[in-house]
């Protein structure tokens, strides 16, 4: 076991916030996390995972023992003419997997390709973009309690996932570390080329192979989504909110063509839409300004992890005096 103390976390997490680890450790297969979560039981170290650090916003000290999870194992666990069900490791980068499995013909992942993180965290926020969310292809989530580090698995129903939700979010949060993914994967190349701009450029260009519409959807994400290697940032940093259809019939009297998705139980508006309709794109709060190119984005430059919440707090708030619309962050406080 090798524990350091007082690590520096900022090249751990992309908004690139100077956050110190009391303790932290890397391990890369379950008999060695039973070990730690054994050690830091007996210690009365809390543990605290870490995935890729792309949906976090961390505090300055992060007290106990930041733990991450590196295993990158692929393992086929069966396959029949139409599909192919392989077992992933938490610890492989996401975008990695993407490429690989469609490398090897299996598809169903192309709309997910370029998203920051690790495999481990695609179920906690339900990952998703242009048009699909990584539930529709997971079949089984395996992990380990934090608490005793009896091993656990999870079937996709089990999960409950929702829009940017599951389980690991709700009554799972902080007590699990997610240590593989089961994801069923078709054999038979199909597109969902639903989202507005991939269709209008399969309109232009024909109907896209997977490969060639994940290059489209890293194409699309490079022109709107900030690299956190140049403007550090955390993706999304507000969830779309769901209105009344009568807040949206408000919304409709002020604003021609607001853009919408249809729920069941009201509307889906984009946050960034409402964000930028009041002119924030490339306003500052202190170090933490709204990205000029998708008002969903927030790049931190400098500052901590309270800078960034003070400014999302005075973002939310402008939304909510505005149109009387509350809305939710996206990446979850780690401290
Ligand atoms: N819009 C604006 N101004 C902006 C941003 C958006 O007018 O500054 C408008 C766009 O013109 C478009 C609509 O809002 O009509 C939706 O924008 P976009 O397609 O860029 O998607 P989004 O709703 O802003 C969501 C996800 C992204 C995902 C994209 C594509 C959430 C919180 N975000 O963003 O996910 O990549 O759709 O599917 O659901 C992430 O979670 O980190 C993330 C990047």
């Amino acid at each position: 076991m090798n524990i350091q103390q007082n690590v520096a976390l900022k090249t751990f997490n992309t908004l690139g916030v100077n956050a110190f680890a009391e303790y932290m450790t890397q391990v890369s297969s379950i008999d060695a996390l039973k070990e730690v979560i054994e050690y830091a039981s007996d210690s009365n170290l809390p543990i605290k995972v870490l995935g890729g650090g792309s949906n976090v916003v961390l505090a300055n000290e992060v007290s106990g023992l930041v733990l991450q999870y590196t295993n990158d194992s692929l393992e086929m666990l069966s396959e029949d003419e139409e599909y192919v069900l392989v077992r992933v490791g938490a610890g492989l980068n996401w975008h990695e997997w993407v490429m690989s499995s469609l490398s090897k013909g299996w598809f169903g992942l192309q709309n997910l390709a370029y998203i920051p993180g690790l495999v481990g965290a695609a179920p906690v926020q339900n990952i998703g973009a242009y048009g699909v969310e990584v539930k529709s292809v997971i079949r089984l989530v395996r992990g380990v309690m934090l608490d005793t580090g009896e091993e656990f698995e999870l079937s996709n129903e089990a999960c409950q996932f929702a829009y940017r939700e599951s389980i690991f979010k709700h009554e799972l949060n902080e007590k699990v570390l997610i240590t593989s993914v089961d994801f069923r994967l078709s054999k038979t190349p199909q597109v969902d080329v639903s989202y507005a701009p991939l269709d209008q450029m399969a309109k232009e260009q024909g109907m896209p192979t997977p490969l060639t519409l994940a290059n489209w959807v890293i194409e699309v994400r490079k022109s709107k989504l900030p690299s956190p290697d140049i403007l550090p940032n955390a993706g999304s940093f507000f969830k779309n909110p769901v209105i009344t259809f009568q807040q949206f019939d408000r919304l409709s009297e002020q604003f021609d063509h607001v853009p919408s998705y249809p729920q069941k139980e009201g509307v889906k508006v984009p946050a960034g839409w409402l964000i930028d309709q009041m002119g924030f794109k490339g306003k500052s709060f202190g170090p933490v300004s709204v990205h000029k190119q998708q008002a969903l984005v927030l790049i931190n430059e400098g500052g901590s992890g309270e800078d960034v919440l003070a400014a999302a707090q005075q973002i939310k708030q402008a939304v909510f005096d505005r149109y009387g619309i509350a809305i939710e962050q996206e990446p979850r406080i780690f401290q």
